[in-house]
Parts: structure tokens; sequence; C-alpha cells
């Protein structure tokens, strides 16, 4: 048998996406297991970072279930996130989760990392309806309840918050006004808590070598908590480009999808903060990966200077 073959397989869904991307790319650096991502195709455009890495890539569809059973065959652990807003899996979100969740436990998978969100129908007592958070955190729930039973040896819910890479793409991209200032539209906040969506490889790495101690907890990935006004300061200070924010509510935005939803989820952000007052058994990132990268440190590793840039 192969040194590869006798390494623990660890599943990553989303390997192609910046949530499992990053995931496989801190496992892959390690050398310590056999990473097996799952895409929906194996077309060699789509997977070439795959490729390049040596990883065994699996085909399989989270909305239809197939290839499921061979993503997860002989799997110690795996990586868990769903795309709430992928036309496949959008309205269905609980149901996939949750089919996901059956399938890893079937195949006898003994960690695992669900990407979740908090319940925001629950925190909010029905105020604001953000689905893609709250179908998150019902699978949460579903996984909590068969962890009565241990049906996974650990589980730990791994939570991102706005991504600093938001910022790099359409939705969130600042504009240059006609006196050449950025001006960065974004929906009245008290805080933003935002990350480095790359850290939540090295934070995955670092789970699956230790899970134990982490059984049942929230790892909220929350590199920076700070008033909209300090992104916008720290990106003037760091690129020495004009800047400047201005409030725009999601509602008001016609020119992107899901506006209803994301002006919902700023409200309930704006209100609630990420997960309320509840006393939840969360531990934060960077007692975990202390190098979690706070904006600044973002803004000068990637060298952005608010350009529009899909893959950071
Ligand atoms: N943006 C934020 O600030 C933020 C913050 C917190 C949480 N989130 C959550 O992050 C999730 C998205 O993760 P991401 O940012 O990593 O997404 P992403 O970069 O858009 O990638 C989506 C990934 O999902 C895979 N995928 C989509 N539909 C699939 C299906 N039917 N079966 C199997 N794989 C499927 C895609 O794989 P293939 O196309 O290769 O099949 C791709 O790898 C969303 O649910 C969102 O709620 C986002």
């Amino acid at each position: 048998m192969s040194q590869q073959q006798e390494k623990k397989i660890i599943t990553v869904f989303g390997a192609t996406g910046k949530q499992g991307g990053a995931v496989v790319c801190a496992l892959s650096k390690s050398g310590q297991y056999h990473i097996r991502a799952v895409a929906r195709s194996r077309d060699e455009s789509h997977t070439q970072k795959l490729r390049e890495m040596g990883v065994e890539i699996v085909k399989a569809n989270i909305a239809t279930g197939a290839g499921l059973d061979k993503a997860f065959c002989g799997a110690y652990a795996a990586f868990l996130n769903t795309a709430s807003f992928d036309p496949e899996i959008e309205g269905k979100e609980y149901e996939c989760g949750r089919c996901l969740v059956d399938q890893a436990r079937a195949n006898g998978v003994k960690i695992l990392i669900w990407s979740t969100l908090p319940n925001v129908q629950k925190l909010s007592n029905g105020k604001y309806n953000v689905p893609h958070f709250t179908e998150k955190a019902r699978v949460e729930e579903y996984i909590r309840s068969l962890q009565t039973q241990s049906a996974f040896e650990s589980v730990i819910f791994v939570a991102p918050p706005f991504y600093y890479q938001n910022f790099l793409c359409p939705k969130f991209l600042p504009k240059k006004d006609e006196k050449g200032c950025f001006v960065f539209e974004f929906p009245k906040l008290r805080t933003l808590t935002a990350c480095d969506i790359t850290d939540l490889g090295p934070i995955a790495l670092k789970l699956f070598q230790n899970p134990h101690p982490y059984n049942g907890k929230i790892v909220l990935i929350d590199s920076e908590n700070a008033p909209p006004q300090h992104y916008i300061e720290t990106f003037q200070k760091v690129t020495g480009q004009k800047s400047c924010l201005k409030h725009q509510e999601m509602e008001n935005r016609k020119d992107i999808h899901h506006a209803k939803q994301l002006a919902e989820m700023f409200a309930y952000l704006d209100e609630f903060s990420y997960f309320g007052q509840e006393k939840l058994p969360i531990v934060h990132a960077r007692e975990i990966y202390p190098e979690v990268k706070n904006w600044e440190t973002f803004l000068r590793k990637t060298g952005w200077k608010g350009e529009h840039q899909e893959e950071p």
C-alpha cells in the first residue's frame, strides 16, 4: 500500500469554492492527509487548482445526492458546506445538509466540520427572515440531536462572518466617483464582523488535527470586529486611495440578487450581532489560530487597491 493510501481520508465539499478551497489548500500543505475534493464536475478547467495540488477529485452533487456515497466511502473526516444561493440548492438547503450528514454517518465518518450560521428566526424571535443563515443552523441542530447517540466522535461547527473578499466582488466593490474617491456603499451597521476566508483553511486543519476538545463548539471566524467606517479608513491608510462610506440599504440595490434577504441579514446583524445574547459554546478563531488576519494585514498581504477581483 502506498503512503498516500495509508493517510486518513478527509472529504471536502465545496472544494472549488472559497471555504472548501481554503480547507483543501491548508490540508494539502500539511501533507498529513489524503484529501478527497468534491466537485460537481471533474472538468480540467474547473478543477485545475485542485489538480495542481494533486488531490483526489470526486464528482458528487449535494442537491441530487448523486455520488455522495463515493465521496464519503472510507473517509475518516469531512468538511461540509452548502452553497445557499446555488440554484440547485436554494430552497432546500436544510434537506441537502441533512442528507450530507446522514450519508457521512452511514459511511462511518468520525470527525465532522459543519459550516454553520446563526438561527436568525429563533434569535430574532421571528422578526427577521434570513434562510441562508437559519437553514444552516437547522442542520446544526439536527447534528446536535444525532450527537445524543454519539453519531460522530466529534463534530465542530465553524461560523464564518462577512468575508473581506466580498469587498473585491461586484456586490460590495467600491465605485470610483468623478473626484477619484473610492465610495464604499454599505448598509447601516454598528459593527461589521469579518474575516479573511482563506484563514478557515489553517483553522480547519488545526481542528482536524485535534478535534476532541472542540466537540460541539462553534468556532466563530471573527478576525475583525469594527464599524464599517474603520474598514474604509484602513483601506485609505494602507492604499493611499481617497475613500468614503456611503450608507446604502440593500433593498435599494436593484443591481443584486437576494437584495431583500441581504437587507434582513444586515438588519439582524445590526440589532443582534452574530449570535445575539444566547449563551452558546463559542470559541473565537484567534484562540485556535492566533495568526488570523485583520483587515489591515489582509490589505497589505493581498495588495488589493480597490479593483474588481473574482479570485483574490
Ligand atoms: N460570503 C460571505 O460573506 C459568507 C459568510 C458566511 C457564510 N457564507 C456562506 O458560504 C456559503 C458558500 O460557500 P463559499 O463562499 O465557499 O461558496 P463559493 O465560493 O461560491 O463556492 C460554492 C461551492 O459550492 C459547490 N456547490 C454548489 N452547488 C453544489 C451542489 N449542488 N453539489 C455539490 N457542490 C456544490 C461548488 O462546487 P462546484 O461548482 O465545483 O460543484 C463550489 O465549490 C453560502 O452558503 C453562504 O451562506 C458566506
